[in-house]
């Protein structure tokens, strides 16, 4: 296929074809999820968790998600490659600059970063200067001790209301694509509805513009009790390619995510 750039997302979008994200952390998932047509490899702050066995996505630093960030684009070739900004890395936008050009450097198309309004002239200081950005609002991690745990967001019209002008807004300011997490359905529809980019949900119902998932959790890597939006893949399956094609199969045919993995 084609290399993936935000011409090709913007084509999809307006086209109404699903978007597929998944995680990745290294250059051999890399090249096999790149294989398998994904169209966004995220280099995750859930490395923190899933390859460092943290409790929170706290403790990354730049200098990690830039490391795995190499790793995935050593083994890429066609994929968009988003990298999350850490907690801690974005405390003024030219801050946020100097860390989100490490991402790149490292070989990202463009970071993520949670939150929302505060971030409007973050999102415009690095949108101006040709970082490409990915917001993140509902249940953006990061916040976990400013939430009291992680809890669905926007359940109160007050709360939706605010994050749709939060979209709103940090569209204005440059940002390219959403995810949105762990959010009602109908929210998820609103705020995809409310704007004209493309929004990538986990946990965000079936409306959003294309649904992003944790690899290890796609893949059952860890056995016990998941987050309700995770679907297991390998289910059914005897490889790891199967399971991958699996998802990128149900989620552009809309099988995924069903009501089961929404709130
Ligand atoms: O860090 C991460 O894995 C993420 C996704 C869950 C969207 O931000
Ligand atoms: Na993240």
């Amino acid at each position: 296929r084609k290399t993936v750039t935000g011409n090709t997302l913007a084509a999809l979008y307006k086209k109404q074809e699903k978007i597929t994200m998944l995680t990745c952390y290294d250059a051999s998932f890399a090249s096999l999820m790149d294989l398998c047509g994904v169209e966004i490899l995220l280099i995750g702050d859930s490395l923190g968790m899933v390859c460092q066995g943290k409790d929170s996505t706290l403790p990354v630093s730049i200098e990690e998600v830039a490391y795995h960030t190499e790793c995935v684009a050593n083994g890429n070739k066609t994929a968009m490659i988003v990298a999350d900004m850490p907690f801690g890395t974005y405390p003024t936008p030219e801050a946020a600059y100097e860390n989100a050009a490490e991402l790149i450097k490292a070989g990202a198309h463009m970071v993520k970063i949670e939150g929302g309004r505060w971030l409007e002239d973050t999102i415009r200081f690095l949108t101006e200067r040709a970082i490409p950005v990915c917001g993140h609002l509902g249940l953006t991690p990061q916040s976990v001790h400013q939430f009291g745990g992680y809890r669905v967001q926007g359940k109160t019209e007050e709360d939706a209301e605010r994050i749709i002008e939060d979209a709103k807004i940090l569209q204005d300011a440059g940002a390219s694509i959403f995810v949105l997490e762990a959010i009602p359905s109908q929210l998820g529809k609103r705020v995809t509805e409310a704007i004209s980019v493309p929004t990538i949900g986990i946990g965000a119902g079936p409306d959003c513009s294309g649904q992003v998932l944790v690899m290890h959790d796609m893949l059952n890597v860890y056995p016990g009790k998941k987050a309700r939006f995770v679907r297991n893949f390998m289910e059914g399956q005897t490889t790891i390619e199967g399971a991958i094609k699996a998802y990128v199969a149900a989620v552009k045919d809309g099988t995924f995510p069903a009501e089961e993995h929404c709130f």
